[in-house]
């Protein structure tokens, strides 16, 4: 049985691989454009912050990977090989000597050993992933203390027409292959979140850069 505070209609790893099976190919296109600023900004706050080692999960396609400073090293993994095959073409095409290894994991359960990174991050992937708490706790598992843990995600409104919207979105969340309903409770404890620096990004503040040091 789900918990309450879940969002209405969680997906499981083999509908998130179903449903970005049918996104890859048009990914860049149709989600590129609107979340580019958000990855921009989650992208340079790694860049600013210290260590090399950086686990990008939920890669996608890579549309991050050629704004990291070339001297951090990146491992990305992501449950879709669709998505993981366009990631593979930018590294080749840009010649991303930086990125180490682009591999099909789940994030929920990650093969690497704990405290393997210096940073982990999380681009528009906390409301997709079927369990963002499990997620969240396997990257505090993998990140080193000291290091940092950052998710650029919607978040759903606190309320007004946009909260309207988005609980309506929600019923169609298998087939649009993320969550419009998720919100900041289902990722982060109340420990965490007196924790972590939560600032909007725009457009419009439709988008969240959390950072959570370790
Ligand atoms: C909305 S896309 C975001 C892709 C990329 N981060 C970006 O900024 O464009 C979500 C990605 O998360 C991946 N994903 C969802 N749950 C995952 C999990 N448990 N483990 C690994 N990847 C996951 C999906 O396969 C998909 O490629």
């Amino acid at each position: 049985m789900k918990s309450s505070n879940q969002p209405r209609n969680a997906l499981d790893a083999e509908s998130v691989k179903e449903a970005y099976r049918r996104w890859a190919g048009v990914y860049d296109t149709v989600f590129g454009g609107v979340s580019a600023f958000g990855r921009r900004r989650a992208v340079a706050a790694v860049n600013s912050l210290p260590g090399k080692k950086v686990l990008e999960v939920g890669v996608g396609t890579g549309l991050a990977l050629p704004l990291y400073n070339r001297d951090k090293q990146i491992t990305g993994i992501d449950l879709s090989k669709d998505m993981l095959k366009k990631a593979r073409q930018r590294v080749i095409n840009a010649e991303l000597h930086n990125v180490d290894d682009l591999l099909e994991m789940d994030a929920e359960a990650i093969s690497f050993q704990n405290d393997s990174f210096d940073i982990a991050v999380a681009m528009f992937v906390a409301s997709v992933a079927p369990h963002p708490k499990v997620l969240l706790e396997e990257l505090k598992r993998v990140v080193k203390p000291g290091g940092h843990i950052l998710f650029v995600n919607h978040f759903l409104a606190q309320g007004g027409f946009r909260l309207k919207i988005e609980q309506l979105m929600a019923t169609a969340s298998k087939a649009l292959g993320w969550h419009p309903d998720f919100a900041l409770e289902n990722l982060l404890s109340e420990q965490d979140l007196q924790k972590a620096t939560i600032m909007p990004v725009p457009p419009a503040g439709l988008f969240t850069l959390v950072t959570l040091p370790q």
